[in-house]
């Protein structure tokens, strides 16, 4: 199998460093026609430059590739607006969305100023939603899509210092679960994958022996499978980095059900912790109205 994105024109946000521009640079590489956005800020996401997002694009070119610039901050529905405006006015359509922009702003939630919890929310989630909002009524209409959010480890299962982070990352799985809902049957498929690697963003906390090992191609192989005609798989969480690679599901407990009309106590809520929490047969729900079918099975097989 080779795959191939030639005719394709993709849109990675936050390209001008890390992740972004290893995205970038696979998908020019493999023929896809390529926006390179970044505003070029620090690592809170501050300041800004244009010698960002040009330097990945001159690297681009300079290899034989096709790309173009774009310098808008994902965070306002005009910066979203206009980078996906970037792909169709340069070439003539868009047909991939990684949404990778982020920034961090770390500090125990005590000491954390709201804004920078807002800050981080306009970026990673906002951010991701002004870009597909403006790439999806094309996607719906060419019925064809590839839309990747990146999350993380920090929103999926929580670090200290990263409230602001980690609720953001964790609201573009809701946006995911809920877009697939609509894009599926028009083959625009949403996935979401939680990286790895050592860039300036983790620099601070992973040791430098590392980097061979955490480079960003390693998140970048998946990104290709991802936005490929191949895949056909949308609602997917992929954690990855270093060579490995795994799936991450929400799932919901067979639960345990109190037979009879009346309202269980609280004591009893807690006499019943056990089979209320036990995992074992965990199901995915391929969406709500799935678990409430399932749910609503359960109580009449029981009554
Ligand atoms: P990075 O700091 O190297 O790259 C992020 C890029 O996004 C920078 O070039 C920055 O200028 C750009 N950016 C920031 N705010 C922007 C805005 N408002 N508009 C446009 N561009 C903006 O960091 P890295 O590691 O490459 O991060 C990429 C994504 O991966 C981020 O969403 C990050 O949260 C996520 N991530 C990274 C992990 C890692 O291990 N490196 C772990 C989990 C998630």
């Amino acid at each position: 199998m080779s795959l191939s994105f030639t005719g394709k024109v993709a849109v990675v946000t936050g390209a001008g460093a890390g992740l972004g521009r290893s995205h970038a640079k696979y998908f020019a590489e493999h023929g896809a026609k390529v926006v390179v956005n970044d505003l070029g800020g620090s690592v809170a996401g501050t300041g800004g430059s244009a010698k960002a997002a040009d330097q990945v694009v001159n690297e681009i070119t300079d290899a034989g590739g096709i790309a173009v610039a774009n310098y808008d901050s994902v965070a306002s529905e005009e910066g979203g607006a206009n980078i996906i405006k970037t792909a169709v006015d340069h070439f003539g359509g868009i047909d991939i969305l990684i949404n990778n922009a982020g920034n961090v702003r770390d500090k125990s939630f005590r000491k954390m100023d709201l804004n920078d919890f807002t800050a981080l929310i306009d970026v990673h989630l906002m951010g991701a939603v002004y870009c597909t909002k403006a790439a999806w009524p094309i996607m719906l209409e060419q019925r064809y899509g590839r839309i990747v959010h990146t999350t993380s480890a920090a929103g999926l299962f929580g670090t200290h210092g990263h409230t602001n982070y980690s609720s953001a990352k964790i609201a573009l799985v809701g946006f995911m679960n809920a877009l697939k809902q609509e894009g599926t049957s028009k083959n625009v498929l949403v996935n979401c994958v939680a990286p790895m690697a050592l860039t300036r963003m983790t620099e601070e906390v992973m040791s430098p022996k590392l980097a061979p090992k955490m480079k960003p191609e390693y998140v970048t192989a998946l990104m290709g499978w991802l936005c490929s005609e191949e895949n056909t798989l949308a609602g997917e969480i992929i954690e990855a980095g270093m060579g490995y690679y795994s799936k991450v599901q929400i799932s919901e407990a067979p639960g345990y059900i109190f037979k009879g009309d009346e309202v269980p106590s609280a004591e009893q809520i807690g006499e019943h912790w056990r089979e209320i929490s036990d995992m074992t047969g965990a199901l995915p729900y391929s969406g709500a109205d799935d678990l409430i079918r399932a749910v609503f099975g359960k109580l009449k097989s029981v009554s």
